[in-house]
């Protein structure tokens, strides 16, 4: 069939549309009101570590954000008796605090939509977060082998501070990694 092209012209989006980012983030509260299972089975293939995952996010003293498409209902606007799923949601961040440093503990984002922001958006709102909690450092543990994510970091301000030898069950290592808070440029 073909399209005139008036009508194709009016159904394409425009170079503005293509650019803006087709999601948000999303602070979302631990432990109660938002359901994540379906979230976490998308993006963390292995059942231990997503039942691991699964009870921090149940923990009260978690912090989470998701990053969900623009159009999609709140994940957090919970109404009494009722929980609202993130399902649709692309990204994940889950992180605890202790002695004044958020330690990010999972950084996921669905294979379909990798490589356009969506991590790096993740961690820059973590970052923030921190800032605004007048937090010391954020820091993280990552595959020594996981070139991408380290990219990732480095390009956030993050150095690696230590390795960690054997910390992972198949025997790989890991590269801690931290972004100081401290005396930060106003
Ligand atoms: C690592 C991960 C979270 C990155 O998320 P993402 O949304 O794809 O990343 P972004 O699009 O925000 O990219 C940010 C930076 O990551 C790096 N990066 C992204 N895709 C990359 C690729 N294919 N190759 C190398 N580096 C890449 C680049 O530094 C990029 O910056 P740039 O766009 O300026 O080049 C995602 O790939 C993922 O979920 N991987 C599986 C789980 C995982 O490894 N989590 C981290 C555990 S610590």
């Amino acid at each position: 069939m073909t399209v005139p092209a008036g009508e194709a012209a009016s159904v394409r989006p425009g170079a503005a549309e293509w650019r803006r980012p087709s999601w948000r983030l999303e602070r979302v509260p631990a432990g109660g009101g938002v359901e994540l299972t379906a979230l976490l089975r998308d993006l963390v293939e292995d059942p231990a570590h997503r039942r691991a995952f699964a009870e921090r996010l149940a923990n009260h003293d978690s912090e989470v954000w998701v990053a969900l498409p623009a159009d999609s209902d709140s994940a957090s606007r919970s109404q009494p008796g009722c929980t609202r799923t993130s399902s649709g949601a692309v990204g994940l961040l889950l992180a605890e605090t202790a002695c004044a440093r958020l330690q990010i503990l999972l950084l996921a984002v669905s294979a379909r939509v990798r490589g356009m922001g969506v991590g790096r958006a993740l961690v820059r709102e973590a970052i923030l977060w921190a800032i605004d909690a007048d937090l010391d450092a954020v820091e993280l543990e990552v595959r020594e082998s996981n070139d991408r994510a380290q990219a990732l970091y480095e390009s956030l301000g993050f150095v690696a501070a230590a390795l960690r030898p054997r910390y992972y069950p198949d025997g790989d290592q890991a590269v801690l990694m931290a972004v100081s808070l401290v005396d930060l440029p106003v």
